[in-house]
C-alpha cells in the first residue's frame, strides 16, 4: 500500500475545518519555514526536491519561482490556478473541496519563498463549494494567524483572496487567466516576457496549479531527500494523483508515485476494463494528450516517459477506451470541445478547429471524403507547432493525429461505408450501461 501524501486527510471528517488540519500536523511546514529557513533556503529544498508543475507542462517549481525579481519593493504576486476544465481532469476540485489548509498552507510557504505580498486562487465558476470551503479556510487560516499581517511574528504579511472564474477552458492558459483576474475577456498574451516577470498588474507573477501548491508544505516538513525517495528521482520525483476515467469499473482520483504503469492503474486501482473489454487506446493526460495503443499498458506514467512514448503525462487524466468504442466519433467529441473552447484571437486555432470539427462531423455521419484523412493532416499540420499564442490549437490536434496514426483503418471504414467499423459504436458498449 503506497502512503497517501497528498491525500493523507481525505476520508477524515470535516477534514477542511481547521483544527482538523491542524490536529494531523497542519501548518508545520509554515512554521518551520518561517522559523528556520530564509526564502532562498526555501526556493532551495524546492529545487533539490525535483518537484515540477503538475499543471501540465511539468515545469520545475523552483526553477520558476527563482526567476522573480527580487527587486526590493516591488510588488510580486502567486495565482493558483485552480480552473480544471480539461476533460478527463477531476483532480483539484477534490483537493480544495476536501483540503483546503494544504493548499493556504502551501500557498502562503511559496509566497514567503519569493516575497509576495498577495496571492489570488483562481477556480472555475462552477466549482462553488470548493469555493465556499476555500473562502472560509482563507478566513480560519487568518484567524489563527498562518495569514494576514505579522505571521506567526515573522514579520512576513500576506493576503489571500479568491477569485471564481465564469468557466471557459481558456482561463486555465495562464495569460488568459491573469486577463480574466484584471477583468478582460480571457484571450491568451504572447510570451516573453512570462509572467514571472511581468505577470498580473504587469508585475511578477507566479503561476501554480493546485497540486503542485499542495506538495509543498510535505517537502518543507520532510525534506527534499525524502522527497526524492518516492517516484523517480531525479526528474520524476513525488506522487501523483491520476484521474482515472473512461471505460473503467471503478474510476476516480489515484494519489500514487510516479512511474506507475497503465496496467498497475487500470486493473489494480481502478479495477479493470467495463464488461471485461480488451483495451483499444489509452488517453495519459488528459484529451489534449495523444492517444496511445494497448500495447503501451507498462508505460510508466511519468514526465519523461510518456514523452518518450509520444504523448504526455499533462494533468495525468488516464481515460480509457476500450475496444467498442468508434475511435472517429471518440476523435469528432474532443474536437467538438476544443472547438467550442477556442477563444477566438489567433486564426490557426479558431478557424482550424471548427474546420477540423466540421470535416470529423462528416465523416462521423458517413458522408466522408476519399481526400478527407489527408485534409485532416494538412489542417492539424497548420494549426500546431507554435502557429498559436497558446496550446489550445495544438491540443485539438493531438486527438486527431494520434487517431488516424493508430486507427486509420477506422477512418478510411467510416468514410468508405458511411457506418461504424464492426462490433464498435459511438460511445462504446460502455455508455449502453
Ligand atoms: C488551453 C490551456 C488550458 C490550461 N488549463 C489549465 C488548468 O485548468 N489548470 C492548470 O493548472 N493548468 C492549466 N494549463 C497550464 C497553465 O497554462 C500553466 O502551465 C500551469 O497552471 C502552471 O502551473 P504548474 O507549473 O504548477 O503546472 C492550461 C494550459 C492551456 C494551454
Amino acid at each position: 500500500m503506497t502512503e497517501k501524501i497528498l491525500f493523507r486527510n481525505m476520508g477524515i471528517p470535516n477534514s477542511w475545518e481547521i483544527d482538523v488540519y491542524e490536529s494531523r500536523g497542519g501548518y508545520e511546514g509554515l512554521k518551520k519555514a518561517l522559523r528556520e529557513s530564509t526564502p532562498a533556503e526555501v526556493i532551495d529544498v524546492v529545487k533539490a526536491s525535483g518537484l515540477r508543475g503538475r499543471g501540465g507542462a511539468g515545469f520545475p517549481a523552483g526553477m520558476k519561482w527563482s526567476f522573480v525579481p527580487k527587486t526590493p519593493g516591488l510588488q510580486r504576486y502567486l495565482t493558483c490556478n485552480c480552473d480544471e476544465s480539461e476533460p478527463g481532469t477531476f483532480k483539484d476540485r477534490q483537493f480544495v473541496e476536501n483540503d483546503p489548509h494544504q493548499l493556504i498552507e502551501g500557498i502562503a510557504i511559496s509566497c514567503y519563498a519569493f516575497d509576495a505580498a498577495k496571492a489570488f486562487i483562481y477556480i472555475r465558476g462552477e466549482m462553488a463549494l470548493g469555493a465556499r470551503r476555500l473562502e472560509r479556510a482563507v478566513e480560519q487560516a487568518r484567524e489563527h494567524g498562518y495569514l494576514g499581517e505579522n505571521i506567526l511574528g515573522s514579520g512576513y504579511s500576506l493576503n489571500v483572496v479568491v477569485s471564481r472564474g465564469a468557466g471557459a477552458y481558456i482561463c486555465g492558459e495562464e495569460t488568459a487567466l491573469l486577463e480574466s483576474l484584471e477583468g478582460n475577456r480571457p484571450m491568451p498574451r504572447s510570451r516573453p516576457p512570462f509572467p514571472a516577470v511581468v505577470g498580473l498588474y504587469a508585475k511578477p507573477t507566479v503561476i501554480n496549479n493546485v497540486e503542485t501548491l499542495s506538495n509543498v508544505p510535505h517537502i518543507i516538513t520532510r525534506g527534499a531527500e525524502w522527497y526524492n525517495t518516492i517516484g523517480e528521482a531525479p526528474r520524476n520525483t513525488g506522487t501523483k494523483v491520476y484521474s482515472l476515467s473512461g471505460c473503467v469499473k471503478r474510476p476516480g482520483n489515484y494519489e500514487l508515485p510516479l512511474g506507475v504503469t497503465l496496467r498497475e492503474l487500470i486493473y489494480e486501482h481502478g479495477g479493470g476494463v467495463l464488461g471485461d473489454r480488451g483495451i483499444k487506446a489509452v488517453i495519459p493526460g488528459g484529451t489534449s494528450a495523444a492517444m496511445l495503443g494497448a500495447d503501451q499498458l507498462d508505460l510508466k506514467l511519468h514526465f519523461d516517459a510518456v514523452a518518450q512514448a509520444g504523448s504526455m503525462l499533462g494533468s495525468a487524466a488516464v481515460i480509457v477506451i476500450d475496444e467498442s468504442v468508434c475511435i472517429p466519433h471518440a476523435v469528432q467529441r474532443m474536437v467538438r470541445f476544443y472547438e467550442r473552447e477556442s477563444c477566438g484571437k489567433c486564426t490557426p486555432c479558431r478557424e482550424g478547429t471548427r474546420w477540423l470539427r466540421k470535416i470529423l462531423d462528416r465523416i462521423a455521419d458517413g458522408s466522408g471524403r476519399e481526400e478527407d484523412i489527408p485534409l485532416l493532416l494538412d489542417l492539424c499540420g497548420n494549426i500546431a507547432g507554435g502557429k498559436t499564442l497558446c496550446g489550445l490549437g495544438d491540443a485539438a490536434t493531438n486527438p486527431v493525429l494520434s487517431g488516424i496514426k493508430l486507427f486509420r483503418s477506422e477512418f478510411e471504414h467510416h468514410i468508405r461505408h458511411g457506418r461504424c467499423p464492426e462490433g464498435t459504436m459511438p460511445g462504446g458498449l460502455g455508455s449502453q450501461g
